[in-house]
Protein backbone atom coordinates (compact mmCIF):
# COMPACT_ATOMS: atom_id res chain seq x y z
CA UNK A 1 0.00 0.00 0.00
CA UNK A 2 1.43 3.46 -0.70
CA UNK A 3 2.13 5.59 2.36
CA UNK A 4 0.13 9.09 2.30
CA UNK A 5 1.86 12.18 0.73
CA UNK A 6 3.32 13.36 4.56
CA UNK A 7 5.60 17.13 4.24
CA UNK A 8 7.30 16.36 7.74
CA UNK A 9 9.59 13.36 5.53
CA UNK A 10 11.19 15.98 3.36
CA UNK A 11 10.26 20.24 4.62
CA UNK A 12 12.61 22.14 5.68
CA UNK A 13 11.36 25.65 7.31
CA UNK A 14 13.46 28.70 7.96
CA UNK A 15 12.04 31.39 10.16
CA UNK A 16 13.97 34.69 9.62
CA UNK A 17 12.77 38.05 11.65
CA UNK A 18 13.75 41.46 13.42
CA UNK A 19 12.45 42.61 16.52
CA UNK A 20 12.86 45.80 18.24
CA UNK A 21 10.57 45.26 21.25
CA UNK A 22 10.40 41.44 21.41
CA UNK A 23 6.24 41.65 19.36
CA UNK A 24 7.41 39.88 16.49
CA UNK A 25 9.97 38.04 18.27
CA UNK A 26 6.91 36.31 20.07
CA UNK A 27 5.04 35.51 16.49
CA UNK A 28 8.39 33.66 15.23
CA UNK A 29 8.77 32.11 17.90
CA UNK A 30 5.22 31.08 18.08
CA UNK A 31 5.71 29.48 14.27
CA UNK A 32 8.69 27.72 15.26
CA UNK A 33 7.22 26.25 18.52
CA UNK A 34 3.96 24.77 16.38
CA UNK A 35 6.30 23.61 13.30
CA UNK A 36 8.34 21.79 15.32
CA UNK A 37 5.22 20.23 17.79
CA UNK A 38 4.09 19.19 14.16
CA UNK A 39 7.53 17.17 13.45
CA UNK A 40 9.06 20.00 10.57
CA UNK A 41 12.28 20.76 10.72
CA UNK A 42 12.58 24.50 11.74
CA UNK A 43 15.34 26.92 12.35
CA UNK A 44 14.59 30.43 13.30
CA UNK A 45 17.18 32.99 13.32
CA UNK A 46 17.28 36.98 13.71
CA UNK A 47 18.12 38.47 10.87
CA UNK A 48 21.35 39.70 11.72
CA UNK A 49 22.40 35.97 12.06
CA UNK A 50 21.12 35.13 8.51
CA UNK A 51 23.36 36.93 6.13
CA UNK A 52 25.20 33.62 5.18
CA UNK A 53 22.18 31.61 5.09
CA UNK A 54 20.84 29.80 1.71
CA UNK A 55 17.34 30.35 1.21
CA UNK A 56 17.02 27.99 -1.81
CA UNK A 57 18.07 25.24 1.01
CA UNK A 58 14.67 25.20 2.32
CA UNK A 59 10.93 24.82 1.37
CA UNK A 60 9.33 26.93 3.55
CA UNK A 61 10.36 30.43 4.21
CA UNK A 62 9.01 33.24 6.97
CA UNK A 63 10.73 36.55 6.92
CA UNK A 64 9.14 38.92 9.92
CA UNK A 65 9.23 42.26 10.39
CA UNK A 66 7.70 45.36 12.52
CA UNK A 67 6.13 47.86 10.78
CA UNK A 68 8.34 51.60 10.82
CA UNK A 69 6.98 54.25 9.24
CA UNK A 70 4.95 51.34 7.42
CA UNK A 71 7.95 49.45 5.79
CA UNK A 72 10.63 46.85 7.33
CA UNK A 73 12.66 48.60 9.34
CA UNK A 74 16.87 48.95 8.24
CA UNK A 75 18.13 46.00 9.00
CA UNK A 76 15.24 43.75 7.45
CA UNK A 77 15.89 46.46 3.67
CA UNK A 78 19.52 45.78 4.43
CA UNK A 79 19.32 42.08 4.05
CA UNK A 80 16.93 42.25 1.52
CA UNK A 81 18.83 44.28 -0.89
CA UNK A 82 22.20 42.46 -0.20
CA UNK A 83 20.65 39.18 -0.92
CA UNK A 84 19.39 40.79 -3.73
CA UNK A 85 22.68 41.58 -5.33
CA UNK A 86 24.15 38.19 -4.40
CA UNK A 87 21.39 36.40 -6.18
CA UNK A 88 21.50 38.76 -9.13
CA UNK A 89 24.88 38.00 -9.55
CA UNK A 90 24.14 34.64 -9.78
CA UNK A 91 21.73 35.18 -11.90
CA UNK A 92 19.29 33.53 -9.60
CA UNK A 93 16.53 36.95 -10.50
CA UNK A 94 14.85 36.35 -13.43
CA UNK A 95 12.86 38.35 -15.55
CA UNK A 96 9.33 37.64 -15.14
CA UNK A 97 10.16 35.50 -11.78
CA UNK A 98 9.33 32.21 -13.13
CA UNK A 99 7.88 29.80 -9.68
CA UNK A 100 10.50 27.59 -8.51
CA UNK A 101 8.67 24.24 -7.76
CA UNK A 102 8.06 23.77 -4.00
CA UNK A 103 10.06 27.09 -2.73
CA UNK A 104 7.35 28.69 -0.69
CA UNK A 105 7.29 31.69 1.68
CA UNK A 106 5.42 33.25 4.10
CA UNK A 107 6.03 36.78 5.47
CA UNK A 108 4.61 38.08 8.52
CA UNK A 109 4.32 41.93 10.42
CA UNK A 110 3.59 43.24 13.66
CA UNK A 111 2.40 46.78 14.12
CA UNK A 112 0.56 49.04 16.10
CA UNK A 113 -1.90 51.01 13.43
CA UNK A 114 -1.94 54.05 15.30
CA UNK A 115 -2.87 56.24 12.44
CA UNK A 116 -4.60 54.02 9.61
CA UNK A 117 -4.47 51.02 11.01
CA UNK A 118 -4.32 47.51 9.14
CA UNK A 119 -2.72 49.49 6.11
CA UNK A 120 0.11 50.61 8.13
CA UNK A 121 1.13 47.31 8.02
CA UNK A 122 0.52 45.63 4.72
CA UNK A 123 3.47 47.75 2.97
CA UNK A 124 5.61 45.66 5.07
CA UNK A 125 4.63 41.99 3.98
CA UNK A 126 4.56 43.69 0.42
CA UNK A 127 7.77 44.99 0.28
CA UNK A 128 8.90 41.28 1.81
CA UNK A 129 7.07 39.45 -0.28
CA UNK A 130 8.07 41.00 -4.09
CA UNK A 131 11.46 39.84 -2.83
CA UNK A 132 10.86 36.57 -2.60
CA UNK A 133 8.78 36.64 -5.53
CA UNK A 134 12.13 37.84 -7.75
CA UNK A 135 13.65 34.99 -6.43
CA UNK A 136 11.42 32.59 -7.36
CA UNK A 137 9.54 31.71 -4.14
CA UNK A 138 5.80 31.52 -3.94
CA UNK A 139 4.35 33.72 -1.78
CA UNK A 140 1.33 31.90 -0.13
CA UNK A 141 0.51 34.01 2.86
CA UNK A 142 0.87 37.73 4.79
CA UNK A 143 0.14 37.32 8.65
CA UNK A 144 -0.73 40.86 10.08
CA UNK A 145 -0.31 40.57 13.97
CA UNK A 146 -1.56 43.51 16.50
CA UNK A 147 1.68 44.79 18.59
CA UNK A 148 1.46 46.89 21.86
CA UNK A 149 3.64 50.37 20.58
CA UNK A 150 5.96 49.87 23.30
CA UNK A 151 7.26 53.63 25.11
CA UNK A 152 4.29 55.52 23.28
CA UNK A 153 0.95 54.72 25.75
CA UNK A 154 -0.87 57.33 23.16
CA UNK A 155 -0.46 54.82 20.58
CA UNK A 156 -1.66 51.78 22.06
CA UNK A 157 -4.81 53.48 24.02
CA UNK A 158 -6.14 56.28 21.75
CA UNK A 159 -4.47 55.07 18.15
CA UNK A 160 -7.15 53.64 15.50
CA UNK A 161 -6.84 49.79 16.93
CA UNK A 162 -8.05 51.29 20.42
CA UNK A 163 -6.20 49.70 23.11
CA UNK A 164 -3.92 47.20 22.19
CA UNK A 165 -1.70 46.84 25.39
CA UNK A 166 -0.27 43.30 25.73
CA UNK A 167 -0.37 42.60 21.88
CA UNK A 168 0.35 40.61 20.99
CA UNK A 169 -1.80 38.36 23.46
CA UNK A 170 -2.40 34.93 23.98
CA UNK A 171 -5.20 34.99 21.48
CA UNK A 172 -3.48 36.67 19.13
CA UNK A 173 -0.50 33.50 19.29
CA UNK A 174 -3.20 31.05 19.23
CA UNK A 175 -4.40 32.38 15.93
CA UNK A 176 -0.62 32.40 14.56
CA UNK A 177 -0.54 28.58 15.65
CA UNK A 178 -3.81 27.76 14.31
CA UNK A 179 -2.58 29.92 11.00
CA UNK A 180 0.63 27.49 10.96
CA UNK A 181 -1.81 23.85 11.34
CA UNK A 182 -3.79 25.36 8.17
CA UNK A 183 -0.69 26.61 6.13
CA UNK A 184 0.84 22.70 7.09
CA UNK A 185 -2.52 21.07 5.88
CA UNK A 186 -3.05 23.06 2.74
CA UNK A 187 0.29 22.05 2.17
CA UNK A 188 0.20 18.85 2.85
CA UNK A 189 -2.69 18.36 0.47
CA UNK A 190 -0.92 19.80 -2.23
CA UNK A 191 -2.26 23.22 -2.25
C1 LIG B 1 10.42 53.66 15.23
C2 LIG B 1 9.06 53.00 15.18
C3 LIG B 1 8.23 53.23 14.11
C4 LIG B 1 6.97 52.61 14.03
N1 LIG B 1 6.17 52.86 12.97
C5 LIG B 1 4.97 52.23 12.87
C6 LIG B 1 4.11 52.45 11.74
O1 LIG B 1 4.40 53.20 10.82
N2 LIG B 1 2.93 51.80 11.71
C7 LIG B 1 2.55 50.93 12.70
O2 LIG B 1 1.48 50.35 12.57
N3 LIG B 1 3.32 50.72 13.78
C8 LIG B 1 4.52 51.34 13.88
N4 LIG B 1 5.33 51.10 14.96
C9 LIG B 1 4.90 50.12 15.97
C10 LIG B 1 5.51 48.75 15.71
O3 LIG B 1 5.38 48.37 14.37
C11 LIG B 1 4.81 47.71 16.56
O4 LIG B 1 4.78 48.06 17.91
C12 LIG B 1 5.49 46.36 16.38
O5 LIG B 1 4.66 45.34 16.90
C13 LIG B 1 6.84 46.31 17.08
O6 LIG B 1 7.40 45.06 16.88
P1 LIG B 1 8.72 44.60 17.61
O7 LIG B 1 8.39 44.57 19.08
O8 LIG B 1 8.99 43.26 17.07
O9 LIG B 1 9.78 45.59 17.27
C14 LIG B 1 6.57 51.72 15.06
C15 LIG B 1 7.42 51.50 16.16
C16 LIG B 1 8.65 52.12 16.22
C17 LIG B 1 9.53 51.87 17.42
Amino acid sequence: MQDEPDIRRRFRALIIYWSGTGNTEKVARTIHNTLERQNITSIIMKVEEAEDVELYDYDLVFLGAPSYMWLPPDAIQRFIKNKMKLHDSRGDIKLCAPKLPGKRAVVFCTYSGPHTGLREATPVCKYMGQFFEHLGFDVIEEWYTIGEYHGREDRSTEGCLGDIRGRPNKEDLNQVENDVRRLLSSINAGK
